[in-house]
C-alpha cells in the first residue's frame, strides 16, 4: 500500500545534485508579448484573489462562470473529512451549462470540430444548435428507450468520435452517472467497470479507425457483458452507435432483444427535447476509472458543481480558452484529459474544440500540423510521448505548415527539457506560451502549472501550485521538505479543491486510506488544514517555488501518461493456468517515459515454449494492447526475500541494466545472476540497449517495488 509502513523513501531520496546530472536548473522563458496582450488572466490582481486568505470564497470566480438554477449557500462543507461538499445548496444541470445556453446565444457557432482517420474523408462541423439537438434526442432515447433516471450508472466504452460527448452531455442531461472507459481498454477491463459501476446499460460502437484500419470494436462488447455477468453484473442493454450509418463494422451478430443499433432505435425520437435536471451541485457527474496499487481499479466519483466549476475556471485561465478559439487537445476522451479539457471545460465556456479519431502520426508525421493548419487550431495540447514521438518520425514536419500556436500544453509525464525545446521552437515556433500541467485522473483539473501570461516557463517543472491550490512536499514523517532545499518528498495539497474526486466509487475507506491517510493529523477533526492530499508522486521544489515531478512513489507504472497497476498487469499473467508467479517492471524507455517487462515463473513440468506469448495474449485480454508487455522473461525462479517476497528492484535493475545492488540476504542470491545472464544477453541479442540511465532514474529503478 502506498501508506503502508515501508513505503519510505521510496523515491524521495534524490538529491538536486543528483537530479543535475540530468535536468539542470532550466532558465526562465518568457511567453510572447502577443500572448500577453490577449490573455484572459493577465493583471496579476488575480493572485490576491486566490490567496490562502481568501480560501474559500476564492473558487467562487470559478463558479460564477457556470449558469445555476440556484444558488449555492455554502462554499464548502467540511463536515465530514475528507469528503468535501462544495457549492452546497447550489443546483445546475451540466449539459445545459455545456450546451443550451450558448445554442440559445450562439446556434450557429461551431461548439465540435470532429476529424476522422481516414485523411480523404472531410472534417465535420457541429454547431451548438447541432449539439443542442443531438444531445437532447439521445437524452429523450436514453430516458425513454433505455429507462435510465438520475444516479444511475452506465458504462460507455467508445472511441473518439462525436457521438462520445452526445452520448456524455445526453446522460448528464438526465443526470445519469456516466463511466467512460477508455476504448482501446479490453472488452475483460470494460466488463470489470461495468460491474464496479453497477451499469446495466452498455453504449458503444461498432467500429472505428485506427492506424489506417477499420477496427472491429463490439466484439469487445460481448466480452464485456461475459465477464461482467461473471462478477454477478447483468446487462440489459447494449446501444451501439455506428461508425458509418446504415453499416455494421463488426463481425459479432447483434444480439436480439439486448443489442440495438442507435441510429435506428434515433428515428423514433426525432426532434424530441428533454429538460435538463435539475441537480445538486454535489451530485456525481461521471466515473473515471484508474489504476492504483491493488488489483481492484478505482472509480473516481467527480461532482457537478465543484468539477464543472473547476474545469471551467482552470480551461479559462490555464488554457487561455476564449470563445473564438480553435482549441485542439490531442488526448482520448477515455482519460480524465479529455473528460475535463476536450468536453466539459472547453464547453462550458463555449468555444470550439477538435476531436481527432486517429493516431497522431497517420498516415504521416505531418498529420497534426495540417489538421491545425486547415482548422485554424490556435491552442494545442498533447502529452510528452506524443511529442516525443512526433519529433522523431517527423522533426521538419512542422515548419512545413502554417498554422499558428498562441497557447501549448504538455500533460502526464515529466518532459525533458531537450523535448521541451523543440517543442517550443519547432511545434510552438516560438510563438506560443506553454503550460506543463501536473494533475491527475482524481484531481479533475490541474494543481501545478505556470499561469500563462503572468509567469514565465522553466523547461522540465510544471511550475507552481495553480490558483486556489496550496502544494506542500512532505517527507516520510511530515515534516516540510523546504523550497530550495535540492531535497525530494511526497508532494501534497494542503486544502480541498472543487475538482477533487468525492470518493472512490462503492470503495469510501480506501479513498481515505490512499489519499488521506498518510498525512492526516487528527483523525476527529473538522478542519480540512489536517487533512492534506497525498498524490502519490515525488517531487521537488526549487526556491522560486516551481515544482518537478519526479514520478509515481506507488505501484503505478506510467506508460506513454497511462497508469498501469503493478498488480493488474500481475494478476493478468496469473490468469495464465500454468504461471505459479509473475512481476511486473518499469523500463526506462525514450518515446513512451516506461514500458512494462514482465518476469513469470511456471508450475513445475511446464515447458516453456510459447508462454511469453500467452502471457502477452492475457494481458492485452485483461487490460488491454496499451498494456503489452515489451518482453516477458521466463524464469526458473524469482529473486526472492527469506519471507518470499519477490524483489522487484533486482529485477528492475536487471532489465534496464542498473547494478542490481546488494543481493546477499535474498533467500536465493545465486538466482540474480542466472537471471541477468539469460534477461541481458537476449537484450543484447534483440538491440534493446538502454541509453544511459540519469541518476533519478537509476534511483527509482533501485527503489523499485519498496513501497509495498
Ligand atoms: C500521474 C497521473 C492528468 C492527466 C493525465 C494523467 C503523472 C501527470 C504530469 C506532469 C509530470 C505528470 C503523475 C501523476 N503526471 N501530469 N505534467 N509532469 N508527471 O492522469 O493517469 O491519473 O496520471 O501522471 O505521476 O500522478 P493519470
Amino acid at each position: 500500500m502506498t501508506n503502508g509502513p515501508e513505503s519510505s523513501n521510496a523515491g524521495n531520496e534524490v538529491s538536486e545534485a543528483q537530479i543535475a546530472v540530468h535536468w539542470r536548473e532550466e532558465e526562465y522563458i518568457q511567453p510572447p508579448a502577443s500572448f500577453v496582450a490577449q490573455a484572459n488572466a493577465s493583471d496579476p490582481a488575480i493572485f490576491e484573489r486566490f490567496s490562502e486568505d481568501k480560501f474559500p470564497e476564492c473558487f467562487t470566480e470559478y463558479a460564477d462562470l457556470l449558469t445555476w438554477d440556484e444558488r449555492w449557500h455554502t462554499t464548502l462543507d467540511t463536515s465530514n473529512p475528507p469528503f468535501w461538499n462544495w457549492f452546497v445548496g447550489g443546483r445546475l444541470n451540466a449539459s445545459y451549462n455545456c450546451v443550451d445556453r450558448h445554442a440559445e446565444a450562439n446556434p450557429d457557432k461551431t461548439a465540435v470540430i470532429w476529424v476522422p482517420e481516414l485523411e480523404t474523408d472531410e472534417h465535420v462541423h457541429i454547431s451548438y444548435g447541432e449539439l443542442y439537438r443531438k444531445v437532447n434526442e439521445f437524452a429523450a432515447l436514453l430516458r425513454d428507450f433505455a429507462g435510465l433516471k438520475a444516479g444511475d450508472r452506465v458504462t460507455l466504452h467508445m472511441p473518439m468520435v462525436p457521438e462520445l460527448p452526445v452520448t456524455m452531455l445526453a446522460c448528464a442531461r438526465l443526470g445519469v452517472v456516466h463511466s467512460q472507459v477508455f476504448g482501446g481498454f479490453s472488452g475483460n477491463a470494460c466488463g470489470t467497470r461495468i460491474a464496479d459501476s453497477g451499469s446495466r446499460i452498455l453504449i458503444t460502437m461498432d467500429g472505428y479507425y485506427r492506424a489506417g484500419d477499420l477496427i472491429d470494436h463490439k466484439v469487445k462488447a460481448d466480452e464485456a457483458l461475459e465477464e461482467a455477468a461473471r462478477q454477478g453484473q447483468e446487462v440489459d442493454k447494449v446501444l451501439v452507435w455506428r461508425r458509418h450509418a446504415g453499416q455494421y463494422a463488426s463481425e459479432t451478430p447483434m444480439r436480439d432483444g439486448r443489442d440495438y443499433f442507435v441510429d435506428e432505435v434515433l428515428t423514433q425520437y426525432a426532434g424530441a427535447t428533454v429538460a435538463p435536471v435539475s441537480m445538486a451541485s454535489e451530485d456525481p457527474l461521471f466515473l473515471m476509472y484508474t489504476s492504483g496499487t491493488t488489483g481492484r481499479p478505482k472509480g473516481a466519483q467527480h461532482s457537478t458543481g465543484g468539477y464543472l466549476s473547476y474545469v471551467a475556471g482552470t480551461s479559462k485561465y490555464y488554457q487561455d480558452i476564449h470563445p473564438d478559439d480553435v482549441y485542439w487537445c490531442m488526448a482520448d476522451i477515455g482519460w480524465i484529459t479529455g473528460h475535463s479539457y476536450i468536453v466539459y471545460g472547453p464547453l462550458a465556456l463555449g468555444t470550439t474544440t477538435v476531436i481527432y479519431e486517429g493516431t497522431p502520426n497517420y498516415p504521416d508525421a505531418g498529420r497534426p500540423w495540417r489538421i491545425a493548419e486547415k482548422l485554424g487550431v490556435n491552442i494545442f495540447h498533447t502529452s510528452p510521448t506524443s511529442i516525443r514521438m512526433l519529433r522523431k518520425v517527423g522533426p521538419e514536419e512542422p515548419k512545413k505548415y502554417n498554422y499558428h500556436f498562441k497557447h501549448m500544453t504538455t500533460v502526464g509525464e515529466p518532459i525533458e527539457p531537450e523535448v521541451w525545446r523543440w517543442y517550443h521552437s519547432e511545434v510552438g515556433k516560438g510563438e506560443a506560451a506553454i503550460v506543463d500541467t501536473w494533475w491527475q485522473t482524481e484531481t479533475g483539473g490541474f494543481l501545478g502549472s505556470t499561469l500563462p501570461a503572468l509567469q514565465p516557463m522553466k523547461a522540465g517543472s510544471c511550475g507552481p501550485g495553480v490558483l486556489g491550490i496550496y502544494p506542500a512536499i512532505y517527507d516520510e514523517d511530515g515534516n516540510d521538505v523546504p523550497a530550495g532545499s535540492g531535497r525530494a518528498g511526497n508532494i501534497c495539497i494542503r486544502n480541498p479543491w472543487p475538482g477533487v474526486m468525492q470518493t472512490i466509487w462503492g470503495q469510501p475507506d480506501r479513498f481515505i486510506d490512499v489519499y488521506y491517510r498518510k498525512y492526516n493529523r487528527d483523525p476527529e477533526s473538522k478542519d480540512w488544514r489536517d487533512w492534506p492530499y497525498f498524490a502519490g508522486d515525488g517531487a521537488l521544489q526549487a526556491a522560486d517555488g516551481y515544482i518537478r515531478i519526479l514520478g509515481r512513489v506507488d505501484d503505478v507504472i506510467n506508460v506513454a501518461g497511462h497508469r498501469l497497476g503493478t498488480k493488474e498487469l500481475e494478476s493478468a499473467a496469473l490468469t495464465v493456468p500454468e504461471v505459479a508467479e509473475a512481476a511486473a517492471v518499469p523500463v526506462i524507455d525514450d518515446i513512451r517515459g516506461r514500458i512494462v517487462e514482465m518476469y513469470v515463473s511456471l508450475k513445475p513440468g511446464i515447458d516453456p515454449a510459447g508462454m511469453d506469448a500467452k502471457v502477452s495474449h492475457a494481458i492485452e485480454v485483461e487490460i488491454g494492447k496499451i498494456a503489452r508487455p515489451k518482453n516477458v522473461w521466463i524464469v526458473a525462479d524469482m529473486p526472492k526475500t527469506r519471507s518470499g517476497k519477490i524483489m522487484r528492484r533486482v529485477i528492475a535493475s536487471v532489465s534496464n541494466f542498473a547494478d542490481v545492488g546488494d543481493v546477499t540476504t535474498l533467500a536465493n542470491p545465486e538466482v540474480v545472476e542466472t537471471i541477468r545472464h539469460h534477461v541481458q544477453s537476449a537484450k543484447v541479442a534483440r538491440g534493446e540497449l538502454p541509453r544511459e540511465l540519469s541518476e533519478a532514474e537509476y534511483e527509482e529503478i533501485a527503489k523499485y517495488g519498496s513501497a509495498e
